[in-house]
């Protein structure tokens, strides 16, 4: 728990200069424990988010005088194991919890744990179903963005070339889908709006079953090279939910000889920098900024607020960036979007015309 450091080593005296006078205020720096579930250590974007959240938490120490103690855990993509570091934390006492779970479908269990132990708890990267988000109000909160939009600006980087993708010519787009892990809202709702955003400009066509990666660099090059043998020249663009399998995808292109924006297309969704690499090449279609840096800031920041005792709101919101070119993808604090759960169910409805 919350633990004060000795009042004769710690105390600060701030000198606040106030109508001429100066008055002296006394703030006891404050010790609090924080304990993050990865769900793995093993994944280029959680591993960008996890070193800003990490700085972050010590810029803001240096600060506000307070000590912030991150005790990271590497969930390695396996719910009991993370399971059990979530209720090692409880039972440390620790003054937060910031979940980024294996499987979110465990929210509930979470929340409802964290709750008896009064630990308030911040979800990151992974969304919770929104039913979960109305259990422990005020102490409960997601943190991210909405991959819908991730999706959208995927189907528009395809439907924007003068081709709209359809390097043959033939009046329809044939494409791989490289997907991440199962019942993974990000994965599920980038495979449905990439494809019904490309569809409003020009017909599509799956090339075989949508193929799970599971976020894997490996995977998605394995994916992408049975493809390329299968189907040859008759693939026009690779969708890939991450850009980590796009990485994949990209090897795969070229041992096939197959050249990116001449005779294939590809996009991803993060803008890593070695993906924002290969666009200022030439060499990669688009990916979608999936900004770890203003997640992981105001996930620091939402907690601050947790920790001083206040109630926050059950969704701060940040926006994906659609990124053609490497100064699309350049990383500057933006401000976060509150909302309550009524707010987000009625925008879902008017923008996507479905609350779910
Ligand atoms: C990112 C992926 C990452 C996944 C992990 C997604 O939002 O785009 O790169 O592997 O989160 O949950």
């Amino acid at each position: 728990m919350r633990k004060f450091m000795s009042a004769f080593m710690a105390l600060v005296l701030t000198l606040v200069s106030f109508g001429g006078f100066s008055q002296v205020q006394a703030q006891e720096p404050q010790t609090f424990e924080i304990g993050v579930a990865i769900y793995q250590y093993n994944d280029n974007f959680m591993t960008l988010y996890r070193e800003e959240l990490g700085n972050y938490f010590t810029e803001l120490g240096e600060a506000d005088g307070n000590t912030y103690n991150v005790d990271f855990q590497d969930g390695q993509n396996n719910q009991a194991t993370q399971t059990e570091q979530l209720n090692n934390f409880i039972a440390q006492g620790k003054d937060l919890i910031i979940a980024n779970l294996v499987d979110p479908t465990g929210a509930e269990q979470i929340i409802l744990s964290a709750q008896s132990a009064d630990i308030p708890v911040i979800f990151i990267n992974r969304e919770p179903d929104i039913s979960t988000m109305e259990l422990w109000p005020g102490k409960t909160t997601y943190v991210g963005v909405d991959a819908r939009q991730s999706g959208v600006f995927q189907g528009e980087i395809i439907a924007d070339l003068d081709n709209h993708g359809d390097l043959n010519g033939d009046g329809v787009v044939s494409y791989l889908m490289i997907m991440g892990d199962a019942g993974n809202v990000d994965a599920e709702q980038r495979t449905q709006y990439s494809i019904e955003t490309l569809e409003q400009t020009i017909p599509t066509a799956s090339l075989g079953e949508h193929q799970r990666g599971n976020w894997d660099q490996a995977r998605g090059q394995e994916i992408a090279a049975n493809a390329l043998s299968q189907y040859g020249e008759d693939l026009e663009v690779i969708f890939s939910n991450n850009d980590g399998m796009a990485l994949g995808a990209v090897q795969a292109i070229d041992g096939a000889g197959r050249v990116i924006n001449e005779d294939i297309y590809i996009v991803g969704v993060d803008a890593l920098p070695e993906v924002v690499e290969l666009i200022t090449a030439g060499n990669f279609t688009g990916t979608v900024l999936n900004d770890h840096f203003n997640q992981a800031r105001t996930a620091a920041e939402v907690a601050v607020r947790l920790l001083n005792g206040e109630e926050v709101a059950p969704y701060f919101w940040h926006d994906y960036v659609k990124v053609t070119s490497a100064e699309e993808a350049e990383l500057k604090r933006l401000d976060f979007n509150e909302e309550t759960i009524e707010e987000y169910q009625q925008r879902l409805e008017e923008t996507y015309g479905s609350a779910e």
